[in-house]
């Protein structure tokens, strides 16, 4: 066949497909080029503005290495990244809801004991996350692999500042106890941009968008016969909760942090300055 049109060139693209070996592949590229088509055929892109997406998509993959990964950022900032967790963790009441791993996750971070302070060179108000973990059938999971890890007062996370921290700051792995709890020091991290020195950046600016992401603690925690919980918590006084740039907020992972004066804290430490606590349960899912 030749001679296509804007209406037959679809057709056309998926037949030349049709024998692919694999059904998923072909059935994913079906619908990639009927949706493709179809936009392209809604935005009818001059020949400047096709050159202008080809070139955004260039400098996509070229900013990207291997602590830079571009187009997860956009990803996460077109919401593709929740939906794709809204697609494979449902939330169905019962266990944590899921959220966006970021760019941040370290995977072989320090390992601490209970009650360690992680806060490392950072510096902060000091804050006592405590919590516990469960099955979705009430059962505490005890040796539980908790990760944590959190930007600092000023926004930044220690891998974005390795030189002036000297080491891991505000991040560390620990193993919950025998009743499934953990509990640690660090400090209240704030609200911060996603980074916005590349064409997401650019992205952001061009849709008149801002690039915070309200306060959070992010949790992955990992379980024998469970499945692989990776979210955030929240601080409920968070003025980005309801425009986060990246949609990774639910409710239910909002909590309070509460300010207490110098004096005892909940582990028995003796405190000589203002602190706050943060509390979360989660509970994790079965493996299917
Ligand atoms: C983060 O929370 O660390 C993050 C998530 C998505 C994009 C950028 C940062
Ligand atoms: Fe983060």
């Amino acid at each position: 066949m030749r001679d296509f049109n804007e209406k037959t060139i679809t057709d056309a693209v998926i037949q030349r497909f049709s024998g692919a070996p694999n059904e998923r592949v072909k059935g994913v590229c079906d619908s990639l080029v009927r949706h493709l088509h179809d936009f392209v055929r809604e935005v009818r892109p001059t020949y400047e503005e096709w050159e202008f997406a080809i070139d955004f998509l260039t400098r996509t993959g070229k900013i990207c290495d291997s602590s830079r990964q571009e187009f997860i950022l956009l990803s996460d900032t077109l919401g593709v990244s929740m939906l794709v967790d809204a697609i494979n963790n449902p939330t169905d009441g019962r266990v944590t809801s899921s959220t966006v791993l970021g760019p941040f996750f370290v995977d072989d971070a320090p390992e601490f004991e209970l009650g360690a302070d992680i806060t490392g060179n950072m510096r902060g108000t000091p804050a006592y996350v405590s919590g516990s973990v469960s099955s979705q059938d009430g059962t505490p999971l005890a040796g539980a692999l908790v990760d944590v890890w959190h930007s600092d007062d000023d926004g930044f996370y220690d891998v974005q500042q390795l030189e002036k921290l000297g080491g891991a700051a505000g991040r560390g792995r620990f193993k919950t106890d025998k009743d499934g709890k953990f509990w640690f020091w660090t400090i209240k991290p704030t609200f911060y941009p996603v980074p916005t020195d590349g064409p997401v950046g650019d992205m952001l600016h061009a849709q008149g968008r801002h690039p915070w992401r309200p306060a959070h603690l992010h949790f992955l925690i990992r379980a024998p016969g469970h499945r692989k919980l990776v979210t955030h918590i929240f601080d409920r006084a968070d003025k980005y909760l309801d425009s986060d740039a990246v949609f990774g907020v639910k409710e239910e992972l909002v909590r309070d942090y509460v300010e207490h004066p110098p004096g005892i804290a909940p582990d028995g430490s003796k405190r000589d300055t203002a602190y706050s606590t943060i509390a979360y349960d989660f509970v994790m899912a079965k493996q299917g």
